[in-house]
């Protein structure tokens, strides 16, 4: 398995289909998505798949968008039990998926997928699997706020800055818990404006208010003086030139909670400039930990050993700040 993982991917992994056999003993999962050299995905589930004695294995698949949606068709015949997507193709793998949870339906994005096969023996891969869509990231945002941060959303003001596939999970978890308000902004203003379109049903059934800025990062238009949480989705900050996503002057001089979805670095610009204000900080890994435990049991069907993958994702957070 270790030459598959080093030699990977998707040539292999999809030019080799036709000749594996389902009876295969041993269970493939794997993300894609590009750039993937920031995931931590594989490691937090190799670890898990160790700890429960599962012959099972986990790699990653860069793959740009193009060549995606041209093989995307082929996912069902691919020698994989599930998968995962990251950036930028969550929404991309919605078409050609047989169903799709109510969850992920609504946010419009699918970042697991569980391939089932009806009946496996006998069969030549492929054959009568059928593929399912989950989201699992709205389950890993609300875990690590509740469980982590502490922080409880009930009747909070909250700001998200992004309006792509993860601030949809987002929105979807801050109604579900109760918020009073969120206020979007996002630089493709268009993209806020139809996030806030597709939520406002569920939000006004929630008693939830959601509110366009025009723009965050120019700070105008922005009333944010109420706000008890700040949530980036957006990929300002995973390289080291990249400007802030919002300007923190802008913010009220209480105690907030800056929640930075990036993981990898560990400390955004922003987390560090926030904790030097005076903020509260949270980065992305215990989000990664909890959307990653509830992909494994979709795929197993067993309990995720948490402290086994949290502990494999400190360690591997750490040797990546050291390195
Ligand atoms: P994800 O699934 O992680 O949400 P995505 O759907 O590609 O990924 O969304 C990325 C988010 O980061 C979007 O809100 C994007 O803004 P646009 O809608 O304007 O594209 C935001 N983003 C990416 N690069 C950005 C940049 N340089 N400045 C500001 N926002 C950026």
């Amino acid at each position: 398995m270790s030459r598959l993982v080093a030699e990977t991917p998707e040539k292999n992994i999809l030019g080799t289909v036709r000749k594996r056999h389902w009876a295969a003993d041993y269970k493939l999962y794997a993300i894609f998505g590009y750039p993937l050299k920031h995931t931590f995905s594989p490691v937090m589930h190799n670890k898990a798949f160790k700890a429960l004695g599962l012959d099972s294995y986990y790699i990653d698949i860069p793959i740009r968008p193009e060549r995606f949606k041209r093989i995307r068709r082929n996912l069902r015949n691919a020698p994989l039990d599930g998968f995962n997507l990251t950036v930028p193709h969550k929404e991309l793998i919605v078409k050609v998926l047989d169903s799709v949870d109510r969850e992920a339906g609504q946010i419009g994005a699918v970042n697991t997928v569980l391939v089932k096969r009806t009946n496996q023996i006998n069969q030549t891969i492929g054959r009568g699997a059928r593929l399912i869509g989950y989201n699992t990231d709205t389950y890993g945002f609300r875990e690590a706020l509740r469980r982590e941060a502490r922080f409880n959303v009930h009747g909070k003001s909250v700001l998200v800055l992004g309006a792509g596939g993860a601030a949809r999970a987002c929105v979807q978890a801050l109604i579900k818990e109760g918020v009073r308000q969120i206020i979007i902004a996002n630089r493709t203003v268009s993209k806020a404006r139809r996030l806030i379109s597709d939520f406002s049903r569920f939000a006004r059934k929630r008693g939830a208010r959601l509110l366009l800025s025009q723009s965050a990062t120019k700070g105008c238009h922005l009333n944010i003086s109420g706000v008890d949480l700040v949530v980036n989705s957006t990929s300002l900050g995973l390289k080291k030139s990249d400007p802030l996503p919002i300007k923190l002057g802008l913010l009220p001089k209480r105690k907030l909670l800056i929640f930075d979805l990036i993981y990898n670095p560990s400390r955004t610009k922003l987390l560090r400039e926030a904790s030097k204000r005076g903020y509260r900080t949270m980065n992305g890994l215990p989000m990664l930990l909890y959307q990653g435990a509830k992909a494994f049991e979709i795929w197993t069907g067993k309990q995720a050993p948490i402290h086994v993958m949290r502990k494999a994702l400190n360690n591997v957070a750490r040797a990546s700040r050291s390195g």
